[in-house]
C-alpha cells in the first residue's frame, strides 16, 4: 500500500473548527468534550475537496450505474475515488465497508479493479447490489428484446396483490397497483436468464417511490394528500375539530410503464457503455446481516482500508423510510427484527449487549467483548454526554427518552465496529468514516471526536478530521429553542499501526 502523503502531517491552522462549548447555556458539565476538540485540533482541517455534494447522493444521482436505485443516505462514487486515491489503495487491494447501503464502495472498487468486502443490514440494498453488480455480465440482446418486450405488450391481468405492511397501505393509487403487480407477475413467468430476471426485480424496486403517493425525505416518508390514508385521517381530524393535514402533492404521477421504461432504457444506456471497456477482474461480495455480528466472523489481518458511512445518530429509521421496497420483497413481520438489528440510530432500539456477549462468548472471544465495552466505558466524554442527556431529562427538554439510550447504545456499538476493524485490518491499513454531528436538547453530540478517541483506545492512531466546508444545520425544533449551532460534518481518518 502507498503511503498516504497528507495524513500524518497535522495541520495547525485549523484550531477555529474546535468548538469551545457543547451544552447550551452552559447547563451541563463539557468538559470531557472540550477537551477532545482541543485534543484533536491539529488533526482538524477544513477542504473543498470533500464538499457536501460529494458527500451526499447528490453527485450519484445522474453517475452512471450508481443512479440506477435511489438511496439518499449514500455517499457518492467520486468521493469513494477520492478517498481510495487518498488512502494509496490500489488494484489488487482489499477494502471493506461494513454498512454497505447501496453499495457505492464496492462498486467504485468494481470499477478500479480493487477486491471489497461489505455488510449490509436491509435486503433492498441487497437486491440493488445484485442488479448493479452484474453489470459486465448482462447479455445486452436479450435486455433490449425485454425492453422492447415492455414496450409493446400489455401484461395480463392478476389478483395478486401488493403485501403491503400497515406502514404502507394505501401507498400506490388503485390503478397503480394494479398495473404494478401485473408487471410483478408477468416478469416472474417471462422464461428469461437468472440475471434479466434479478435486473427486472431491481427496476421494479427502483421505481416504487416514483409511482406511489410517498416521498422519502429524511426522517419520514411523506405522503401526498391524495393517498387513502391520508383522507381518512383528515376525515377523522375534521370530525374532531381539528385542521386537515395538508400533506405534499407529488403532480401527475408516472404509470408503471413508463416508469419501468425510463430506468429500463438508463440502464441499458449505461450497459452499453460499460460493457466496451471492462475494468480489471476483481472480487466484491456483500455480506448479509448486523455488522456487529458479522465482522467477529471474519479473519484477522487481511482489508487495506476502510471506507464507510454508518446510520447517523439522528433517528432516522430505514426501516420506515425504505419500507415500501421492503415490503415488496415481503419482509412481513421481519421489519421488527431488521428495525432492531439497524446500528442504535433510532429511539426504538434496544440494547444489543447480551446478544454481543452471548455472540462472542459462542466464538471463545468473551475477552475481546469485555475488553471492548470496558474501553467505551472509560471514554469520559461519552460518560459526560450520558449524564448531560439524563441532566437535560431531568429538566424535561427531552421529548422521546428513547433518545438517552440511543446514544449511549450508539457508541457502545461503534465502539465494537472500531474494534473488529481493528482486528481484520492490515498494519498500516486506514479506516475512513463519514458521519454527522449532532446536537439534542441544546447539548452537543461530538461524534467526530468522540469517535476518533474511542477508536484511539481500541488501538488506531488518529490522522485526519476533514470537516465539510458548508456545515450542518440543526432541526427546526432545536433551532426554536436553543438557537442556531453550526455542526460539523466530517471525515475522519485513523489507521492501524
Ligand atoms: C449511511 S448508510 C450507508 C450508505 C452507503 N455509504 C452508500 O453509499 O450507499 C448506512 C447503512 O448502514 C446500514 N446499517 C444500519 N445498521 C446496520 C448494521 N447493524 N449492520 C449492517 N448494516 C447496517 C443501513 O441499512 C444503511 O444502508
Amino acid at each position: 500500500m502507498q503511503q498516504l502523503s497528507l495524513l500524518p502531517q497535522l495541520t495547525d491552522n485549523y484550531e477555529h473548527l474546535a468548538r469551545r462549548t457543547f451544552s447550551h447555556s452552559g447547563v451541563c458539565e463539557d468538559g470531557a468534550r472540550q477537551a477532545l476538540d482541543a485534543r484533536y485540533a491539529g488533526l482538524f482541517e477544513e477542504t473543498d475537496k470533500f464538499n457536501r455534494r460529494l458527500v451526499s447522493f447528490q453527485a450519484n444521482k445522474t453517475e452512471t450505474l450508481h443512479s440506477w436505485v435511489k438511496y439518499r443516505e449514500g455517499f457518492s462514487a467520486a468521493l469513494v475515488e477520492l478517498l481510495i486515491s487518498e488512502l494509496g489503495i490500489r488494484a489488487g487491494d482489499t477494502i471493506l465497508d461494513p454498512f454497505a447501503g447501496s453499495c457505492t464502495t464496492l462498486l467504485t472498487a468494481k470499477m478500479l479493479g480493487i477486491h471489497a468486502l461489505g455488510v449490509e443490514l436491509l435486503p433492498h440494498c441487497h437486491l440493488a447490489w445484485r442488479g448493479k453488480s452484474a453489470v459486465f455480465d448482462y447479455d445486452l440482446s436479450e435486455l433490449r428484446m425485454l425492453r422492447d418486450l415492455i414496450e409493446t405488450t400489455d401484461p395480463p391481468p392478476t389478483r395478486d396483490a401488493f403485501p403491503h405492511l400497515a406502514i404502507t397501505e394505501t401507498a400506490f393509487p388503485i390503478e397503480a397497483e394494479a398495473e404494478l403487480m401485473r408487471y410483478v407477475r408477468w416478469f416472474e413467468m417471462l422464461e428469461i436468464s437468472e440475471l434479466a430476471h434479478t435486473l427486472l426485480k431491481m427496476l421494479i424496486m427502483s421505481i416504487l417511490e416514483e409511482i406511489s403517493y410517498t416521498r422519502k425525505d429524511g426522517q419520514y416518508l411523506r405522503w401526498d394528500r391524495r393517498a387513502g390514508k391520508m383522507q381518512a385521517n383528515n376525515a377523522k381530524r375534521i370530525e374532531h375539530g381539528k385542521k386537515p393535514v395538508r400533506g405534499i402533492h407529488k403532480g401527475k404521477l408516472p404509470t408503471v410503464k413508463q416508469a419501468l421504461l425510463e430506468s429500463f432504457g438508463k440502464v441499458i444506456y449505461d450497459v452499453t457503455r460499460l460493457q466496451t471497456d471492462p475494468p480489471l477482474e476483481s472480487r466484491q461480495e456483500l455480506l448479509f446481516g448486523n455488522a456487529l455480528y458479522v465482522l467477529p466472523t471474519l479473519d484477522s489481518d487481511q482489508i487495506d482500508g476502510v471506507i464507510t458511512s454508518p446510520p447517523y445518530a439522528n433517528r432516522y429509521d430505514y426501516t420506515r423510510t425504505y419500507a415500501l421496497e421492503l415490503a415488496f420483497l415481503g419482509v412481513e413481520d421481519g421489519i421488527f427484527d431488521l428495525r432492531q438489528n439497524l446500528l442504535s440510530c433510532t429511539v426504538e432500539n434496544r440494547s444489543k449487549e447480551e446478544m454481543l456477549y452471548g455472540t462472542y462468548r459462542s466464538l471463545g472471544r468473551a475477552d475481546f467483548c469485555e475488553e471492548t465495552l470496558a474501553a467505551a466505558r472509560r471514554n469520559a466524554a461519552l460518560s459526560e454526554i450520558n449524564a448531560a442527556l439524563r441532566e437535560r431529562d431531568r429538566l424535561g427538554e427531552i421529548n422521546n427518552r428513547g433518545v438517552l439510550s440511543m446514544i449511549d447504545q450508539y457508541f457502545i456499538e461503534l465502539a465494537f465496529i472500531f474494534a473488529e476493524l481493528y482486528r481484520v485490518c492490515r498494519h498500516g491499513a486506514k479506516v475512513v468514516f463519514v458521519n454527522d454531528n449532532v446536537r439534542y436538547a441544546g447539548e452537543i453530540i461530538p461524534v467526530d471526536t468522540l469517535s476518533t478517541s474511542l477508536a484511539e483506545s481500541l488501538g488506531f492512531i488518529p490522522r485526519k478530521i476533514y470537516v465539510l466546508p458548508q456545515r450542518k444545520g440543526n432541526s427546526s425544533q432545536q433551532m426554536g429553542r436553543y438557537g442556531r449551532e453550526e455542526l460539523r460534518k466530517s471525515i475522519t481518518i485513523w489507521q492501524k499501526p
